[in-house]
Parts: structure tokens; sequence; C-alpha cells
């Protein structure tokens, strides 16, 4: 029996539909908020028999802090995929990172040890490596020069308690996925993206980073999974884009005007400070912090060296996947620029 965690999200929703293609027996948790519904819909869409896949995962409610439930879902299971977290960079949600990433993650790690579980792959991200913007590429072993804002250090936390279960004998592997390209979520993490090139933009920030597709990201895990490595974690992007060169290509997959002009440094400066006042007068959440206005300002490279030897991994490219997921956000929305 195979769990994930977080199968009503965008990664853990397309392994789902992987694993089910392979007839396994799979359990995914979900919780009451979930939507579960755009699962199915994403599993009809994508696959001829996709409402009968679905219907053969079963379902367990767990949150990830809810230890006598996730204890129950990991009930006769020998693998897990962790792929269940917050994603936010809003510095206000600190504490609630801690909560369900690295105090979340090192409850599974705790109960995928008491069980016994034969192997755990878990879903890291490259926020938790360095983000060191010098030309050199980032591998797996650059030293870690911080974390970059609350995001990462809530994944580079969950990844030391990861590797705390490793070290208790639990046989995991890790990935670090760049910002993952796929299709049916639009509302949430990078799938908000497509919502965002949709309305058309006018300026683009000067930096870059690592992009890879929700498939690339599902096919590895598995054929780590399937493989006889433990041990390693692995960096997960296809190629390092510009932002520039990133919403040009969104602006290509909608038909929209290309963004022309380059936000300056101190535009952005003082775009941070303005969304922290609208923040404090309007108790709204933070969309520009000054750690994600640092991480916007130059490119971070990042190096895939290390899956594509141990896999003879070919990754998918990613500008024909930015159009496709732009047709199917338009399908999916009724979007017509
Ligand atoms: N998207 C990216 O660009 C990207 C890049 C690098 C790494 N990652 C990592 O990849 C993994 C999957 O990301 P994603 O893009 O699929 O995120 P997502 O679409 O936001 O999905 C997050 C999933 O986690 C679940 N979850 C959140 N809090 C939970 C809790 N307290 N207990 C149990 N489940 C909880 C959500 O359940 P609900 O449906 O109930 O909310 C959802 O299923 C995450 O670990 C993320 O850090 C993502």
């Amino acid at each position: 029996m195979i769990l994930v965690t977080g199968g009503t999200g965008l990664v853990g929703a397309h392994l789902l539909l992987k694993l089910a293609q392979e007839e396994t027996e799979l359990r995914a948790t979900f919780r009451p908020e979930s939507n579960l519904a755009r699962v199915k819909k994403l599993f009809i869409t994508q696959h001829p028999k996709g409402e009968s896949l679905f219907d053969n995962i079963a379902w367990v409610e767990a949150d990830l802090n809810d230890i006598p439930k996730l204890e129950k879902a990991l009930k006769g299971v020998s693998r897990v995929y962790h792929c269940a977290a917050l994603i936010s960079f809003d510095p206000r949600d600190f504490w609630e990172l801690k909560r369900v990433n690295v105090r979340g993650t090192a409850n599974l790690v705790n109960l995928c040890i008491a069980c016994g579980i034969e192997k755990l792959c878990y879903v890291s991200s490259i926020a938790a490596l360095s983000n060191n913007t010098a030309e050199e590429q980032i591998t797996e072993e650059t030293e870690s020069q911080g974390a970059s804002n609350v995001y990462g250090l809530s994944k580079y936390l969950a990844e030391l308690e990861v590797w705390r279960g490793a070290q208790e004998g639990v046989p995991v592997v890790v990935v670090n996925p760049g910002v993952i390209i796929g299709t049916g979520f639009w509302e949430q993490g990078s799938g908000s993206l497509f919502k965002l090139g949709a309305k058309g933009l006018k300026f683009y920030p000067p930096g870059g980073t690592g992009f890879v597709t929700v498939k690339d990201v599902v096919d590895v895990m598995v054929g780590l999974m399937n493989s006889r490595i433990t041990g390693e974690r692995y960096i997960l992007v296809e190629r390092n884009l510009t932002y520039k060169d990133f919403f040009h290509y969104l602006a290509e997959g909608f038909n929209l005007k290309k963004p022309r002009k380059e936000l300056k440094n101190w535009q952005l400066e003082m775009l941070w400070r303005l969304d922290w006042l609208r923040s404090v007068l309007g108790s709204k959440g933070r969309k520009l912090t000054r750690d994600g206005v640092k991480s916007l300002q130059s490119p971070v490279y990042y190096s895939n060296d290390k899956i594509k030897n141990a896999l003879s991994y070919q990754f998918e490219t990613i500008p024909e996947a930015i159009s496709r997921c732009c047709q199917a956000y338009i399908e999916d929305t009724g979007f017509n620029s």
C-alpha cells in the first residue's frame, strides 16, 4: 500500500494519477476543506478511465498535525510520498509554516519510523537550498547561505526532520523542485502564476529561477522510489529562466502583449514597502515582502546534473509546457484574451 500526503494539491494529484495507472493500492490524505472535485476533474480530463482510476483511491481524512488520524492513514502502508505542505511567503504565516511544514513533517517521520516504512519520498524545494546569486550554478552540495524567505526556512527545517528519519532507519529520497509548471490548480501555489499572466503584465522583475514540469517531478519521484537509491537529494529543474523570458512565454501562450519594462530595484524596494503598508492598514496578507524582492532582484542558477546522471532522465521542455498550460487554463476558466 502506498500513501500520498497532500493528494489534493498540484503535485499530489498528478502523482496519484500516475500511480493509479500502475494499479497499485493507493491511499491519499485529504482535509475537510480539501477540494476533491478538482482532483477528480483532473483525472477525468487527463485520462480516458479517469473516473474509475479516481474511485480506486482510498481517501483518508488526516491533517499532518492530527497524529491519531495520521497513524490510521499509515496503517499497512509500505511506501510514503510526502507532498503536503503550506506554501506561503507571508512573514505573518511563519508560525503556521513551522506548524504544518516542520512539525507536520516531524510527525509523519516519527510515524514512518514507528511503522517501519520501506521508503519515504519527501518533496522539498529549491527554496530550501542556498540562494547564492553568484554566477556558478547551485548544486545539491552548495553550502546554504541561509534561507531566502519564511517558506524556504520551513522547507529547510522540514528536510532536516526527514534526514533525522534517515538516521533513525527510514530509507529516504528527497527532491528539490524549482517552480513547478502544471495544470488544474490555478488558484494556489505556482498555478496562480498563470492567473497573473492571463491578466496581461506590463512589467517583469529582473531576476530568474529554475523551472520544471509537474510530469517530470512525479516521474522522477516514482523513478527514485522504484530504484535502490536512498539517502540522496536531487534538484529538479529543466532550465533556469529569467523572469523576463518566463513572462514572455506566458504572454505568448495567452496571445497577449509581452511585458516590456524591467522593474528597477528602487521600484521593487518601494513596492514591498507599499505592500507592507497596505497589509498593516487593511489587515491583508502580504503579496510582496522584503525577502521576496531580494529573490526577484538577481537570477539564481540551479544544476540538474545529479538527477540526469542518476536516472538518465530527459526533462520536458519548459516553453512547450507553459504553452500547453496556458491552453488548459483557457479551456478550464473560459478566459479569452
Ligand atoms: N508548486 C511549486 O512550484 C513547488 C515548487 C517546489 C516545491 N514544492 C513543494 O511541492 C509540494 C507540493 O506542492 P503543491 O504545489 O502541490 O502545493 P499545493 O497545490 O498548495 O498543495 C498542498 C497540499 O498540501 C495539503 N496540506 C496543506 N496543509 C496541510 C496540513 N496541515 N495537513 C495535511 N495536508 C495539508 C493541501 O491540502 P488541502 O487541499 O486540504 O489544502 C494540499 O493537498 C510541497 O511540499 C511544496 O512545498 C512546490
